[in-house]
């Protein structure tokens, strides 16, 4: 297995990189005047493809096998869950057969452009020979090619088949994923766990006993959004008026980064998503620790924040369990400090991105449906205490 990329690696992308540069210095003049400078910019050109070639195979292993918690290399050639692997398997399939095409088309191009090339004035005076259709051709080039396009559909309507009926064993965790502009509601129907923007699944393993995949309705409140967690799974939309549905079935522990993949309005960019793979028992231990009631906060600050917090209009549109504040258009806060991120993963979610938020949320994520509610400095510093307690 690749581990992070060492010194030798580090050293030796340097070294290339002062290869790229050395023949533009002064003392290793080659050329002069404008071939000079064309020479020497097409080569810094070259080096620094070449320089973020090398880093991005240095890098992308190394963040995406590290066996820990972040995995932002959103890299759907390292599949780490069953869908995403039966993709990945017939995508190969696919580009083997299309690379196999490219080297011949490209091959025959190139004898044809060699061997057919002016060879000298006499050549402006002939003409080629002039003829008509070739039955054998005309048919080879139409038959071959319906040949691989049937190939290439049966090949990938098998991969949708397969990830499209499979069915859902008993234990499989239940997840009903609602888009909204620009926020992901979670619902846990079988638990009662209602979040966002956070997807908490437990591990599978391979062997049978232990796999537990986890089911995804899919749908919208407003336009179409689309699911992706490259490492997880395909693309699937989520549609007004409609239920879609996919699964995941993670192997691998950690938190997958994922974002809306169809362009939903204004602050689509920021519509993302993480889905964090837990052991069995850590899993279980979250879904304990969402079921539990939010105490009442008792310190004086919190305590004011609370009551502004419903004096104010946070209840039109945010819900927290267990109290007046049953809004359904924003995002749930019950537990709102179990989350990592704010604005669905705009920024890291701390006492000072939250203070900022409640603020004026259109600092932080311009065009966001929630407005700046005009607060005094007074009752921001209180609800962001009192929110803060929700966990
Ligand atoms: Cu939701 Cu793009």
């Amino acid at each position: 297995m690749p581990g992070p990329p060492d010194r030798a690696g580090l050293i030796q992308q340097k070294k290339a990189w002062q290869f790229w540069n050395r023949s533009c210095r002064p003392e290793g003049d080659m050329f002069s005047g404008l071939n000079r400078i064309i020479f020497c910019v097409s080569r810094r050109i070259a080096g620094a493809v070449l320089w973020l070639v090398l880093a991005a195979f240095a890098c992308s292993p190394a963040y995406a096998q590290d066996g820990g918690q972040m995995r932002p290399v959103a890299d759907m050639f390292q599949p780490l869950s069953r869908p995403a692997e039966m993709i990945h398997s017939s995508s190969m399939l696919v580009l083997a057969i299309t690379a196999g095409i490219f080297v011949v088309v490209t091959t025959l191009l190139v004898y044809v452009v060699w061997k057919f090339r002016r060879k000298g004035p006499e050549d402006d005076l002939k003409e080629p020979p002039q003829i008509y259709g070739s039955t054998h051709i005309e048919l080879a080039w139409t038959v071959v090619p319906i040949l691989i396009t049937f190939v290439l559909i049966l090949v990938t309507s098998r991969t949708i088949g397969e990830i499209q009926n499979r069915k859902m064993p008993e234990n499989a965790v239940q997840i009903r994923l609602v888009g909204h502009q620009w926020w992901w509601e979670v619902h846990y129907p079988k638990e009662g766990i209602v979040t966002a923007n956070e997807i908490h699944v437990p591990l599978s393993r391979r062997d049978g006993a232990g796999e537990r995949p986890t089911e995804l309705i899919l749908e919208s409140a407003d336009v179409i959004h689309s699911f992706w967690v490259p490492q997880l799974a395909g693309k699937t939309d989520l549609i007004p008026n409609r239920k879609n549905r996919t699964w995941i079935e993670p192997f691998a522990t950690g938190t997958f980064f994922g974002n809306c993949a169809e362009y939903c309005g204004t602050q689509h960019a920021n519509m993302l998503l993480r889905v964090i793979v837990e052991e069995p028992e850590a899993y279980e231990r979250w879904v304990q620790k969402m079921k539990a009631p939010v105490p009442v906060p008792q310190a004086e600050l919190a305590a004011q924040g609370h009551k502004a917090f419903y004096a104010n209009s946070c209840v039109n549109c945010h819900k927290v369990d267990g109290t007046n504040a049953r809004g359904v258009f924003g995002p749930d806060l019950t537990k709102l400090m179990t989350r990592q991120t704010i604005g669905a993963g705009v920024a890291p979610l701390t006492p000072e991105t939250l203070h900022a938020w409640v603020r004026n949320p259109q600092t932080l994520k311009t065009g966001c449906l929630m407005p700046d509610m005009k607060l005094l400095d007074s009752e921001v510093d209180s609800i962001t205490a009192y929110l803060l307690t929700l966990k």
